[in-house]
């Protein structure tokens, strides 16, 4: 094995699974450019490529952003995560509007979709090898299956199926994603299940379930959690792909703003978490075929925005100098 300052986190995995980063077009230089080239096999855009940005109106696409990431990834031997074709969030609204601005018609989203999905498909599909295809439509709320979104109200209950269809339509080769925050949880794991195993049955073409993995250092249950949705997801037929992941320093009902550095007892549980889940995704390396962290380093992550505004989080592998941290040597001891 290489000396531990030329570790490649993407080649230690290379065996294992892709190892995916998600980035804006700032992260393709300097010290972030750097460490993708180094340790990631995998880019997605963490906002270039969904509908509302490079499709902000009817007769306007904007490549500009998603553009320079492939030229990146092609020029430094990485490969693209598609993210998403259908979600409810960062949509245009043209795309529901009929000309005289009432709510189109289901044939009329079908077809601008359709468009939509095959300039994207054409473009891009040489570099990118999964599409999120639809995204987050499972409802959280207790008793409620499907998130109340314009997509469902217009395409109607199938619609999951349609989409997929229309993508694969564009790209037969490529791994067809169903993504989602939470998933590994009991009661959205067994209402995602039912959705995919209907959506299955009925012929949609789902390759994978992406499991987001916006966790934290203080998440109980997750590794029960997540071997169990690894399998229930798996006896479907299915793949698994971590789309998403980071591990906050804060559990999501801590709003607490004190803390300006992370403590010796957070980078303690961060490593602890780091270990413990990868060690998951090691063992169910069959089924995984990817794990896409939400970010590069500390220096910058939605995070910090998010649950509370300007509140800065440290979820990732390197910190704010882009060294390595402790949690980093935890993913690569098991050689
Ligand atoms: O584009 C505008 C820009 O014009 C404006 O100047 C700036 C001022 O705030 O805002 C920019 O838009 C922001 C956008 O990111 C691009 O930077 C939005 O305010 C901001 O809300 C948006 O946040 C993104 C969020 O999705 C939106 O829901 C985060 O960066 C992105 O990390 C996050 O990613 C999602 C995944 O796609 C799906 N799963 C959950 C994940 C985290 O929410």
């Amino acid at each position: 094995m290489t000396e531990n300052g030329l570790i490649s986190l993407a080649e230690v995995y290379k065996d294992y699974f892709k190892i995916g980063a998600a980035v804006t077009v700032n992260d393709l230089v300097r010290l972030h450019g750097e460490l993708l080239k180094k340790h990631f096999n995998s880019l997605t855009a963490e906002n270039a490529m969904k509908f509302g940005e490079i499709h902000p109106s009817e007769d306007r696409f904007d490549f500009e952003k998603a553009d320079k990431m492939m030229e990146f990834a092609k020029s430094n031997h990485l490969k693209m995560r598609g993210h998403t074709f259908v979600w409810h969030n960062q949509t245009s609204d043209w795309i529901f509007l009929d000309t005289n601005g009432k709510e189109a018609s289901k044939e009329l989203v079908i077809d601008r979709l359709r468009k939509h999905v095959e300039v994207i498909c054409n473009r891009y599909k040489d570099i990118v090898y999964t599409w999120d295809v639809v995204n987050e439509a499972i409802e959280d709320k207790t008793g409620e299956q499907y998130r109340d979104t314009k997509w469902r109200r217009i395409l109607g209950e199938d619609y999951i199926k349609t989409v997929f269809e229309i993508v694969k339509e564009q790209d037969d080769k490529a791994e067809l994603v169903y993504n989602d925050y939470n998933n590994e949880q009991p009661e959205k794991l067994e209402k995602t299940y039912r959705m995919l195993e209907e959506m299955l049955h009925k012929g949609a073409p789902i390759d994978s379930v992406g499991i987001q993995a916006h966790w934290s250092i203080r998440d109980s249950n997750l590794m029960d959690d997540l071997k169990r949705a690894i399998e229930r997801y798996a006896s479907l037929g299915l793949k698994i792909q971590v789309t998403e992941m980071d591990v906050s320093m804060f559990e999501f009902e801590d709003k607490r703003k004190d803390i300006l550095e992370p403590t010796t007892e957070m980078l303690y549980l961060q490593e602890q978490a780091y270990h413990n889940i990868f060690s998951v995704f090691r063992e169910y390396k069959e089924l995984v075929t990817s794990v896409t962290f939400w970010g590069i380093s500390d220096r910058y992550t939605w995070k910090d925005n998010f649950p509370v505004r300007g509140r800065k989080d440290w979820p990732m592998l390197f910190d704010m100098k882009g060294e390595k941290k402790s949690s980093f040597e935890k993913i690569v001891d098991f050689i």
